[in-house]
């Protein structure tokens, strides 16, 4: 695809070599993420932050992505704070905005709201979760992860076995990591959900049509025995008519650490786009897990900053330029990944 001045609403809109250049691009970011090195290639730039639903990993490293590569933020959280409270659509709203900022990343609780924005933006939008449907700069970040992952442990995507559970229905990250794994054929998929939260069928039949194996299941210990990753995910509690809805679901499948031991080989990944339900009836991924090496939740996030700052680089053009506006940073800088 031409990324220059490309919206990224779907990762439908990515082939094999767009996944591969956008992580060759995120490769070449890890020193400035790591502090090591400082680049200003984007001084003067501006990213418009819009996320009318709550976000603390995707709102915050879209920013630190931007400032990292020296540009800066303009950021409204909520419906609230903007004109929209009063009335203004989004149609207005896009046009305004977009007269302020370079590139913007936007979250929207109403399915298909970002596409609808794009099309009256003129600068780039990135979706950064547009309802249950898509989150691709998640699956992006999910995909890179995986692939770092099982590298280290002589697997590759191509030969991927994963394990996907909880609200499948409603998840947007599998929604958009299932869609991506569509460009590598050879991947088994497990399923794992109550049977009302099942992964949508057009998703399932699309995996299927690719060639992937895709098996459905709604019993965890079994379905997590043979994979390589187990990428688990809340019950979408926003998504539901009430809570006592959800809380039907909650809890459902948890993953913890006597499970893991017991039903997982010995080196499987446990990853989970969070945030994760640590209240007392949900613990999906339970805390007993946070010393297991093979807990890669947090190097996920982490690698959020990457992809985000790649993907700027390639939307605005400078991904061949970071290097030449560059220079080594002069404070403490903690370890970091
Ligand atoms: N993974 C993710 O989208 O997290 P936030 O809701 O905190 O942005």
């Amino acid at each position: 695809m031409q990324f220059a001045g490309s919206h990224i609403l779907s990762v439908q809109q990515f082939q094999r070599d767009d996944v591969e250049r956008i992580f060759a691009v995120a490769d070449d970011m890890r020193p400035y993420a790591q502090r090591r090195r400082i680049t200003r290639v984007l001084e003067g730039a501006i990213l418009g932050s819009m996320f009318f639903e709550p976000s603390t990993r995707t709102r915050v490293s879209f920013g630190s992505a931007f400032n990292l590569l020296g540009g800066e933020v303009r950021e409204t959280t909520g419906f609230e704070s903007t004109a929209i409270a009063k009335g203004e659509s989004l149609y207005d709203t896009a046009r305004v905005l977009s007269g302020y900022s370079d590139v913007i990343a936007m979250r929207h609780p109403a399915e298909g709201s970002v596409g609808e924005f794009a099309v009256a933006s003129r600068v780039p939008v990135i979706n950064g979760g547009d309802g249950s449907n898509e989150h691709p700069s998640q699956a992006l970040l999910d995909l890179y992860t995986i692939n770092s992952e099982i590298a280290g442990r002589g697997g590759s995507i191509d030969k991927l076995r994963i394990a996907m559970v909880g609200d499948l229905r409603h998840g947007r990250t599998v929604h958009s990591l299932c869609k991506l794994l569509c460009l590598f054929p050879n991947v088994q998929v497990v399923l794992v959900s109550p049977l009302e939260l099942r992964m949508p069928g057009e998703i399932v039949e699309d995996m299927r049509k690719s060639g992937l194996q895709v098996m459905e299941s709604d019993v965890l210990e079994a379905s997590i025995a043979h994979v390589d990753i187990v990428y688990s995910t809340r019950i979408q509690e926003e998504r539901f008519s009430s809570q006592e809805e959800a809380d039907l679901y909650r809890g459902r499948f948890r993953l913890n650490q006597s499970i893991y031991t017991s039903h997982c080989e010995p080196n499987t990944v446990i990853m989970h786009p969070l945030p994760r339900d640590s209240r007392d009836n949900a613990r999906e991924l339970d805390d007993d897990l946070n010393d297991n090496p093979n807990l890669a939740i947090f190097r996920q996030a982490d690698n959020g900053v990457l992809v985000r700052m790649a993907l700027f680089a390639l939307i605005l053009d400078v991904a061949e330029q970071v290097d030449r506006h560059a220079r080594d940073v002069s404070w403490y800088t903690a370890g970091r990944f």
